[in-house]
């Protein structure tokens, strides 16, 4: 399997892919793969010939330098879960230095609200980052498809508006959130959860189920204030956030009784491990 480390290679193997004319996926993360990265890896795997994972902790989306620095770093077994599952693999796992030349600062985005509610609101320059990085990332790699999970369902609306803000020529392909048995949205931070917290952690999705159960025959507004003060009495959990919004705006829901898709969105601590999930409400 190819492993490239820097922008120079990654030009070079995209212009050779395209000479050849064959399709490439990427798909963007952070490391520390779980069976949610991979499934984005499977899809991606269907759809074209060769597909482009990344590999980089991205310093500027961190608003908290304690979680950059405890975030989890396990290149080799990374690469090891990727080799076995296809050679049409290929890893792109560049050093800071390559991705941010200058200084390491996010550059200045307009996304017309999407980036001010919930994690915007709650993580400061968090989407400034993130948009920076996927930017530069779609600018190298090239890909004709880039997967976005909805375990972040605002970065994905996020990287929506920003290839078509900036016309970048790709196609971005959402794929639904994977569980663990329990429920619990799998995430790399799950692996900081002591054995005791890990199983409160499923709380959330309990929430989320339970406010589906009940979307369109209770208030909306009175469904969230029920689960807030759920998670008031939870003795581990720390709310951040629950809101119920418009799945494309993003803005918390007025009526309900529109045509318009809504989801429930929880972000919370446990134990200090900053967990986010969400769901479909109808
Ligand atoms: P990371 O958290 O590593 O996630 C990489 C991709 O995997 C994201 O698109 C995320 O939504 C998806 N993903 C994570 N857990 C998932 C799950 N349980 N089910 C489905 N998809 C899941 O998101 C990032 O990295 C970064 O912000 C990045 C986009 C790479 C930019 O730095």
């Amino acid at each position: 399997m190819k492993v490239l480390t820097t922008r120079g290679e990654m030009r070079d193997l995209r212009d050779k892919t395209r000479a050849d004319k064959l399709s490439m996926g990427l798909v963007p993360t952070m490391g520390a793969l779980h069976s949610g990265h991979l499934e984005l890896v499977s899809r991606a795997l269907e759809d074209n010939d060769l597909v482009v994972v990344s590999i980089f902790v991205n310093p500027t989306q961190f608003d908290n330098p304690e979680d950059l620095e405890k975030y989890p770093r396990t290149l080799e077994r990374d690469l090891e879960l990727l080799r076995e599952r296809s050679p049409k693999i290929v890893v792109f796992a560049p050093e800071v230095s390559e991705m941010y030349t200058e200084a390491i600062v996010s550059e200045p985005w307009d996304f017309e609200g999407l980036d001010k509610v919930m994690e915007g609101a709650y993580r400061d320059g968090h989407f400034e980052g993130v948009a920076t990085i996927v930017s530069r990332l779609l600018l190298t790699v090239g890909p004709d498809r880039a997967y976005f999970g909805e375990k972040d369902y605002q970065q994905l609306q996020i990287i929506r508006q920003l290839v078509s803000n900036r016309n970048i020529p790709v196609e971005i392909v959402p794929c639904p959130i994977v569980r663990e048995e329990d429920g619990l949205a799998m995430s790399s931070r799950n692996q900081r959860l002591t054995k005791r917290l890990r199983k409160e952690a499923n709380f959330i999705y309990k929430c989320l189920i339970e406010a589906k159960s009940q979307f369109g025959m209770k208030n909306a507004i009175d469904i969230a204030e029920n689960i807030r003060g759920q998670f008031a009495k939870h003795p581990d959990f720390k709310l951040e956030y629950v809101e119920i919004a418009d799945a494309a705006t993003l803005m918390p829901i007025k009526s309900g009784d529109d045509a318009a898709k809504y989801r429930i969105f929880i972000a919370a601590f446990l134990g200090g491990i900053r967990l986010i999930d969400n769901m479909p409400l109808n």
